[in-house]
């Protein structure tokens, strides 16, 4: 066991900050079994029930919390999503019972944005409307039930699912869209290194009391498959996130979609520019209070950590799992393919209005969240679908 170069972090920074309860569990775990996957560290930091950094109570997105995600920048993001969620109603024969499944829905404002600009816009849609929420945290998900509690919806409009596995268990045939906004940069990662054309993994254990990284031999077979099948080959010392829990969310996502698409959007790289030797270290990051983190073991359960998504890996997994790739694209051409300007220009004038200008545009901007972001759509059991999302901005 070789300790790697990653600090521990400051022990006082470490105490002030973290949730003891949530320290103790995860000393624990490392106790029972001399060291833990670093993906398994992270599933206890973000959400062990109760203290992880997701399922403990308190302000996680926003203004108040420590990062800002599209739904919290501007209505404009929902109100296009809902315009490419007619579209695809409309190309799977207009399905009574139509149904949106959001996972890791936050605090619930895309969904609010969604159900309202549906509801004015196209009220048959909206009647046989299923909205289900695949949400992990319970403090969120009340959240969630708060605000759309504010909308009136129809009783039932919404239902709320613990895991993909609770929604698997439904009857009814789910013909519809899975949609998801940043859900999948928050699923806990393995993290490994390439050292003398073997691939190790980064496993947490303690010294002296404290979380310090060493290296041994992979933990899983999908780890050592995951690369050949990217045609990817990591540099010596080179560092890399795996996200199998990504691959496993969509082989379920394929098992419960009869009939429509699935809808990622996150910030990531297709894999030959994530594991290009320029990404020596890997993307894993924290997030606290707007602030980037490098060190994980800082402040535990107080931080967000995430990693960059690998897109040609859910391209690729996803095939295998029946659902056929229909496009990726930048936020930026996916949202002003669905018309986002000609909504920014609607606005009305005013100071409010202005402000509402800007944040929206935030949305589309280069080098911004309108780059960095991107957007998979991929589908079942539908022919050939051309959608607005994907087509050319230019070509109105
Ligand atoms: C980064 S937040 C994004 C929230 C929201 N989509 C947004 O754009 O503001 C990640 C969300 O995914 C949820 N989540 C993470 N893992 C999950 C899982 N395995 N199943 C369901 N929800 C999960 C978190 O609780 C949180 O709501």
């Amino acid at each position: 066991m070789r300790p790697l170069t990653r600090p521990g972090g400051d022990a006082s920074k470490e105490n002030c900050l973290c949730r003891p309860a949530l320290k103790e569990l995860v000393r624990r775990r490392i106790r029972e079994r001399g060291r833990i996957t670093f993906a398994e560290y992270m599933a206890l930091a973000l959400y062990a029930p109760g203290l992880g950094y997701y399922t403990a109570p308190g302000r996680r997105i926003g203004k108040e919390g420590d990062y800002f995600t599209s739904p919290n920048v501007s209505p404009l993001f929902g109100a296009a999503l809902a315009r490419q969620l007619t579209q695809m109603w409309e190309l799977l024969g207009r399905p009574v019972g139509f149904a949106v499944v959001e996972c890791g829905a936050g605090t619930g404002l895309l969904a609010g944005d969604i159900l309202k600009t549906l509801r004015e816009a196209l009220p048959e849609l909206f009647a046989g409307l299923r909205y289900l929420i695949v949400e992990v945290s319970r403090p969120l998900a009340a959240v969630q039930r708060r605000r759309l509690g504010t909308l009136s919806l129809p009783r039932s409009k919404v239902q709320w699912f613990f895991d993909m596995a609770h929604l698997i268990r439904e009857p009814l045939p789910l013909v519809g869209c899975v949609l998801s906004n940043e859900f999948v940069d928050a699923l806990p990662v393995h993290r490994v290194r390439m050292v003398r054309g073997h691939l190790r993994e980064i496993y947490v254990t303690l010294k002296d009391g404290r979380f310090v990284e060493v290296e041994g031999p992979v933990s899983a077979s999908g780890l050592v498959e995951y690369f050949p099948a990217l045609g990817v080959e990591l540099v010596q010392g080179q560092e890399a996130e795996v996200n199998l829990a990504a691959l496993r969310w969509l082989e379920q996502v394929g098992e419960t979609l009869d009939r429509g698409f699935v809808v990622t959007i996150d910030y990531g790289y297709e894999a030959p520019e994530l594991y290009d030797p320029r990404h020596l270290g890997g993307t894993l990051v924290g997030y606290r209070g707007h602030r980037l983190c490098t060190n994980p073991y800082e402040a535990v359960g107080r931080q967000d950590l995430t990693a960059h998504v690998d897109f040609t890996a859910l391209v690729k997994h996803g095939e295998k799992a029946g659902l056929a790739t229909t496009g990726i694209t930048s936020q930026m051409m996916f949202l002003l393919s669905l018309g986002v300007l000609s909504e920014i220009d609607e606005l009305p004038d005013g100071l409010e209005a202005r402000r509402e200008r800007l944040a929206a545009r935030h949305l589309i901007m280069p080098g911004g969240m309108g780059e960095v972001f991107r957007v998979l759509i991929q589908h079942k059991g539908v022919a050939n679908p051309q959608l607005q999302g994907l087509a050319s901005p230019w070509k109105a």
